[in-house]
């Protein structure tokens, strides 16, 4: 099969552990690697990682797979869609592959395509257009940066990028569905004009959307891409591709207010430094931080505006267990003013100065004491990680001098109110009930070679579990032939899951395979001799025939099956 082979090559190129680091902070534990999972949200890491079966399977929530169904999940995509997005990380051509795309994905992968071009288009213009360099040189972004952030320029013409784009064969209706023109008086008009242009990439290094700013007094100063296939506002932080590898070696991340503010940044080291697009912090923002860091540095200016902007979204970090501290710049200076001003060390110095949370709500606001203790408290019971949360009660009872037992009661009432008690994680129970079908399938995937012997002695159809029984019936399909990478592509997300783990947790001493399998087989076949006794004894009890048929058998199964 020709996507079979395709999925072994993509596997063989692409290492698991690496990839998924783009995704996930990862730990060597042991023979694997461990994190915190990034399809829920959890304290200590059960997400691990085996660059030997290169698979993975998170102990909390149960998703388990290979690189593909990663992507598949995380991503959105489908199977083929996934198999050629890896396949392009690994830089495999795939011409003679064929893909049955859905819409979706087919659309998305267009919407990138067309922004790639587009970009490509404004930063051939602005190689050509003296008032867009000159603009970008009295703002001190050097050629650098120009080149690192592939800064562009649209024309201030109607229809230059709409015009370009059906040149070189893009239908009207993926250039509008691309964000890139919107319907007016005469057919569609380019959005972006007369403005230098900042790409907008997502972690992955697509482009998902543009920001323009003007290069005078006019307004409006800034102009994103409308929300499209690919590009959701609020979830999107510009200089996120930039800043995974700094952020990462730093174990931080700096969020500063512009995308003027992050290039600077940038440009004088702090490679670490993102900013949402002009709308405040959301959840989703750090749902997508969490995959690189839990810690944050915000850098705000001082003024009011700054100092509200900084509380609200203090509260949000909290919600999400972010460990956050506070940078406050010398009132009226952005992070791009003062780095000019000033050069690189009075911001390292500064970042090596910033304040805790609790110090910014405490002192840097201008309610009274007990007002802001009170929005602490409050943002501390939002908290789900107990151990962070009671650090910074005890914080606040120090700088607030309010006794910390009263403060403690005060945080169970709210919490109380607000339910937070129950929230904990709900353990997925583990039933023993089917364990021995569990340690079979555990067998088969740990020796493939045992497959067949198993099946000749297994009654599929008598499985208890039904995950079980469905891999059972496709390995059966499959003639017996077992291979977990070929496996996975086309197994369910149950399947999956359930393979993945009994891959990393056999369950059973790998060299003693033999006995386990002889043990699971005899323990399977006693329960079912005994569901058929019961069953006799309640429907047949005077059937002597019957009862003397069955006695035989239990002697033969306790002496073991016959060689
Ligand atoms: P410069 O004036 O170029 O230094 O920009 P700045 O980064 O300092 O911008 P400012 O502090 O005025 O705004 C911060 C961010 O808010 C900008 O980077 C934009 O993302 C956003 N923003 C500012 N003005 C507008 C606007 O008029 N429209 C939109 N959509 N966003 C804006
Ligand atoms: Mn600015």
């Amino acid at each position: 099969m020709k996507s079979d082979r395709l999925l072994e090559e993509i596997k063989y190129k692409i290492d698991i552990v690496e990839f998924l680091s783009d995704y996930v902070q990862l730990k060597k534990s042991g023979q694997n690697y461990k994190g915190l999972c990034p399809f829920h949200s959890e304290k200590t890491p059960s997400f691990m990682v085996s660059q030997a079966k290169q698979i993975f399977h998170c102990f909390g929530c149960g998703v388990g797979g290979d690189v593909i169904s990663f992507l598949m999940k995380h991503e959105n995509l489908s199977f083929s869609e996934a198999i050629r997005y890896a396949a392009k990380k690994a830089g495999i051509k795939i011409t003679d592959f064929k893909f049955d795309k859905d819409d979706f994905s087919k659309n998305r992968e267009n919407i990138i395509q067309i922004n790639n071009e587009a970009m490509k288009f404004f930063i051939k213009n602005l190689s050509s257009s003296e008032a867009a360099k000159v603009y970008l040189k009295n703002r001190d972004i050097n050629e650098e940066s120009i080149d690192k952030f592939c800064v562009g320029y649209a024309t201030n013409e109607r229809d230059a990028l709409l015009k370009y784009m059906k040149k070189i064969g893009y239908a009207d209706s993926l250039i509008k569905d691309a964000g890139l023109v919107v319907s007016a008086e005469r057919g569609y008009r380019d959005i972006f004009r007369g403005r230098i242009i900042f790409p907008i990439f997502n972690l992955q290094n697509d482009v998902i959307a543009f920001g323009g700013r003007v290069m005078d007094n006019s307004m409006p100063k800034y102009l994103n891409s409308p929300e499209t296939g690919v590009f959701k506002k609020g979830e999107t932080l510009f200089a996120i591709n930039l800043s995974k590898e700094g952020i990462r070696k730093k174990a931080y991340a700096i969020i500063v207010e512009g995308y003027l503010d992050a290039i600077m940044c940038h440009q004088y080291g702090f490679n670490n430094t993102v900013a949402p697009l002009g709308t405040a912090l959301t959840l989703r923002h750090l749902h997508r931080l969490r995959l690189l860091t839990n810690k944050i540095v915000l850098v705000f200016d001082s003024d009011e505006a700054g100092i509200s902007a900084a509380r609200r979204s203090l509260s949000i970090l909290c919600e999400s267990d972010f460990r956050a501290r506070v940078l406050l710049l010398p009132e009226g200076e952005d992070p791009d003013s003062f780095l000019r001003k000033n050069g690189s060390q009075p911001f390292k110095k500064m970042l090596s100065h910033t304040i805790s949370m609790i110090e910014f709500l405490l002192d840097k606001s201008k309610e009274d004491r007990i007002d802001n203790a009170r929005e602490a408290l409050g943002m501390i019971a939002t908290m789900k990680d107990l151990i962070i949360a009671d650090e910074m009660l005890r914080e606040l009872a120090d700088r607030s001098r309010i006794n910390e037992s009263v403060l403690r009661s005060e945080l169970k009432k709210i919490r109380g109110k607000a339910g937070l008690y129950n929230v904990e994680r709900m353990k997925q129970v583990e039933t023993a009930l089917n364990r021995e079908e569990d340690l079979l399938l555990s067998a088969i995937i740990a020796f493939p070679e045992k497959v067949n012997d198993v099946l000749s002695k297994l009654t599929i159809e008598e499985l208890k579990d039904e995950t079980i029984r469905s891999i059972f019936k496709k390995i059966k399909i499959h003639s017996g032939h077992f291979s977990m990478n070929s496996f996975l592509g086309t197994a369910d997300e149950k399947e999956r899951a359930l393979i993945t783990k009994l891959s990393l947790e056999p369950g059973f001493d790998l060299e003693l395979v033999d006995k386990n399998i002889d043990d699971c087989l005899q323990t399977l076949a006693q329960k079912k001799f005994g569901e058929r006794k019961k069953l006799a004894d309640t429907k047949e009890p005077d059937d002597a025939v019957l009862h003397n048929l069955l006695l035989k058998e239990k002697r033969k199964l306790i002496k073991g099956p016959q060689p």
